[in-house]
């Protein structure tokens, strides 16, 4: 169900949309004053519960449920991270927050830290977003200034500083455990879990990470009490509430970020707000949310059968599933980040694969075997096959090393990687086989169109 919302984006396009004046004017920092002079922080967590705000990183977790794993005493600092890495190829939604709207990030991480018992929050800015980096810190020295950070925020005793901290530009240091060793200043390869950031995150204190939109959609969570935001959403039923950023990029005529409430279907985020597909292309297929999600075919169906809370679905266009965490999953794919990537009927799905899986050899951080080895194996198969001298033999390899990266490795890159792989072979598989068979005369499509 389409419902376009501004929580987030109220202000997008405004040339003084990251100033304080701005954010002060359209109720900020009021959340975050009511939240640090009169509750306590397992008020503050149950509101957070109520709100089902789903983590917008990628995983879905609730964002309530994951604050209440923090220790209530563990006599070591507490530390609120927030992962504003963004590098999953399809997904720009979380700088869209940093540069035009980053009070609202700012008001977020003094929520969450105090809901989670920490006096300092870290956002771990991907490096190549620099003016993300600028408004951040813009916005953090207006707080200070005006006394929202420091010893005393708002006049109370509950200390809070906010850092942004430059990561170095690999993809790898947005997986939570990797990107608290990047802010430990070593190697940006994942830990192995347990322990869980919750008993032994940054500096092996208490932590927790989250995503830019989870944190910066708290004072709206706050402001309009958890259960009210919950319900902003088709799919409050499914525990999976309120409004979110949603992307769409690729072949339409509108790229572009839009937010909305939870229910959005892929139909309405292509056609409705994405102007539908450019040039005089039909939808071929579509990623749901940034590239390590499965591809969709556009006359695929939901085949979820004997289960009542798909019974709406089943049978009917994957294009008209509300777009939610337990929807997708449920019905065999992934939300993702829920910026979905749009492929026209003119552009070449063989490349697109080909392209992403450059991008997943090149981003392996090459800790773990099947990782490392099996996306370097899928793209050699690929440039074989995309040079007209691939085998049938090589296009059922990629299905088998897929299979094998799939749940055998420390991190959750392995299987992101394996998604588009295991997918599109599965799926364009006629046309994997059309560039063998033709000894790649296809050479004349291309991916843009
Ligand atoms: C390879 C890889 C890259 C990731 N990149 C990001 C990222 O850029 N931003 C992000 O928020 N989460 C990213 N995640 C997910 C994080 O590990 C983590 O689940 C998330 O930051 C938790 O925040 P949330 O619960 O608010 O969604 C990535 C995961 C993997 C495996």
């Amino acid at each position: 169900m389409l419902k376009r919302t501004t929580y987030l984006s109220h202000s997008y396009g405004k040339p003084d949309a990251h100033t304080l004046g701005n954010y002060e004017a359209h109720g900020g920092y009021r959340a975050a004053r009511m939240v640090l002079s009169t509750m306590t922080r397992e008020r503050a967590i149950d509101e957070m519960k109520a709100a089902h705000v789903r983590g917008r990183g990628g995983a879905g977790f609730d964002c309530g449920t994951k604050w209440s794993f923090m220790p209530k005493e563990s006599g070591k600092p507490h530390y609120l991270v927030v992962n504003a890495d963004e590098g999953e190829p399809g997904t720009f939604k979380d700088r869209t927050i940093m540069e035009q709207n980053p009070h609202a990030l700012v008001e977020g991480c003094i929520i969450g830290a105090f809901a989670i018992g920490a006096h300092a929050a870290y956002i771990y800015v991907r490096d190549e977003l620099h003016l993300s980096k600028e408004r951040l810190w813009g916005a953090i020295r207006e707080a200070k200034e005006r006394g929202y950070l420091g010893r005393n925020p708002f006049g109370t005793s509950y200390s809070m500083e906010v850092y942004v901290h430059t990561g170095a530009g690999a993809y790898i240091c947005g997986e939570e455990t990797a990107l608290l060793n990047s802010l430990e200043g070593r190697r940006g390869e994942p830990r192995l879990k347990p322990p869980f950031p919750a008993q032994v995150g940054a500096f092996g204190c208490p932590t927790t990470v989250n995503n830019v939109e989870t944190i910066a959609i708290a004072p709206t969570v706050f402001t309009m009490g958890g259960d009210n935001f919950s319900k902003l959403s088709a799919l409050h039923d499914w525990n999976d509430g309120g409004a979110r950023l949603f992307g769409v990029s690729g072949h339409v005529k509108n790229p572009g970020i839009y937010e909305c409430a939870v229910g959005l279907t892929l139909r309405e985020l292509i056609y409705d707000l994405g102007g539908g597909i450019l040039g005089d292309g039909q939808l071929l297929a579509v990623i749901p949310g940034g590239s390590s999600c499965p591809v969709h075919r556009a006359d695929e169906i939901v085949d979820v059968p004997n289960n009542e809370k798909f019974a709406p679905y089943h049978g009917k266009s994957f294009l008209d599933l509300p777009l939610g965490v337990d929807t997708f999953r449920g019905a065999g794919s992934m939300l993702g980040t829920c910026c979905a990537i749009v492929l026209s009927d003119k552009a070449d799905p063989v490349l697109a694969l080909h392209n992403v899986m450059r991008f997943y050899r090149h981003e392996s951080c090459g800790q773990c075997t099947p990782c490392r080895e099996g996306c370097g194996w899928i793209e050699r198969i690929l440039d074989k096959i995309v040079q007209g001298q691939g085998t049938v033999e090589e296009l059922n390899q990629i299905h088998e090393i897929g299979s094998n990266i799939t749940g055998n490795t420390i991190c959750a890159f392995g299987d992101g990687a394996a998604q588009p792989a295991l997918s599109f072979v599965r799926k364009f598989r006629a046309e994997l086989l059309d560039y063998i068979q033709t000894g790649g005369s296809h050479q004349t499509r291309s991916l843009t169109v």
